[in-house]
């Protein structure tokens, strides 16, 4: 995978599928099971440390855990997280962390928010650092935006949203990830945009999907998002395990039959 061939599949029509992975032994099943793209998320704060949030992840963690992704990929395409509190205090910083985790493994950072970060965006992509952009619920601003709620509802906000996503297709970034939004917005941004949109909660008009890992394989305890599907129960039915379910995922994405608009979107 390269950023020519993720052009590529954008251009062409072809969803791309991304999932989130942490560690080595998932790393090459996902890849072995044609995922485009492996998330090195600071989700795993969440999933993996038993955090509340994923403020608390330090960038030598997610260096780390993007490491052990890098060993035992083949193909796939890595995304690694810049934590929070990694690139807000001034562009010096944004580098010198996004050089850290290049060095680690990736092949593109992921950041969060709009507005100041677009200068970010720019100085990265300038250095020869590929930048995956991130709008909606941006999880590191959870107390900010008063918890895990769906972004860009009224026309003000939705408005914002558009602008960012603007200012950072042409600050460079060559991907962006819209999180928990209304579908008609999220389709009408990936529209409007010359580079691919994944979506998480963001419905079908995407140019691709990224789900939490934990969350599709049945892991996650609790209650889930209504825009998670747990692809092991289909799996598992028809005598398959967990690479049959990421398999599956990969398949659905593709096909366009996950997300299902009136199941998991808003
Ligand atoms: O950290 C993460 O897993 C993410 C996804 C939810 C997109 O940012």
């Amino acid at each position: 995978m390269s950023l020519h061939r993720l052009r590529a599949m954008h251009a062409s029509g072809e969803k791309i599928a991304m999932l989130t992975c942490y560690d080595a032994s998932f790393a090459r099943l996902l890849d072995d099971a044609g995922v485009d793209v492996l998330l090195v998320g600071d989700s795993l704060g969440m999933v993996l440390q038993g955090h509340a949030s994923t403020v608390p992840v330090s960038l030598d963690e997610m260096a780390y855990h993007t490491q052990c992704v890098a060993r035992a990929n083949r193909f796939a395409w890595i995304i690694g997280d810049l934590p929070f509190g990694s690139y807000h205090a001034s562009l010096d910083q944004a580098v010198r962390s996004a050089v850290r985790l290049m060095q680690s493994g990736a092949h593109m950072v992921k950041l969060e928010g709009g507005g100041w970060t677009a200068e970010i965006v720019r100085a990265l992509v300038e250095r020869g650092i590929p930048v995956c952009a991130h709008l909606g619920l941006t999880p590191q601003s959870v107390h900010a935006l008063g918890g895990y709620r769906v972004q860009g509802r009224d026309e003000a906000a939705a408005e914002t949203l558009r602008t960012h996503a603007r200012e950072l297709a042409d600050a460079g970034a060559t991907m962006l990830v819209l999180e928990l939004m209304p579908s008609a917005l999220a389709s009408e941004v990936t529209k409007a945009l010359p580079i691919p949109v994944i979506g998480i909660g963001a419905g079908a008009g995407c140019s691709g999907q990224v789900l939490v890992l934990h969350d599709m394989l049945g892991i996650t305890q609790g209650k889930l998002p209504r825009f998670v599907r747990n692809f092991i129960g289909d799996a598992a039915a028809a005598g398959g395990g967990i690479p049959a379910a990421v398999r599956r995922y990969v398949a659905a994405v593709k096909d366009g039959s996950f997300p299902v608009e009136s199941i998991h979107t808003y």
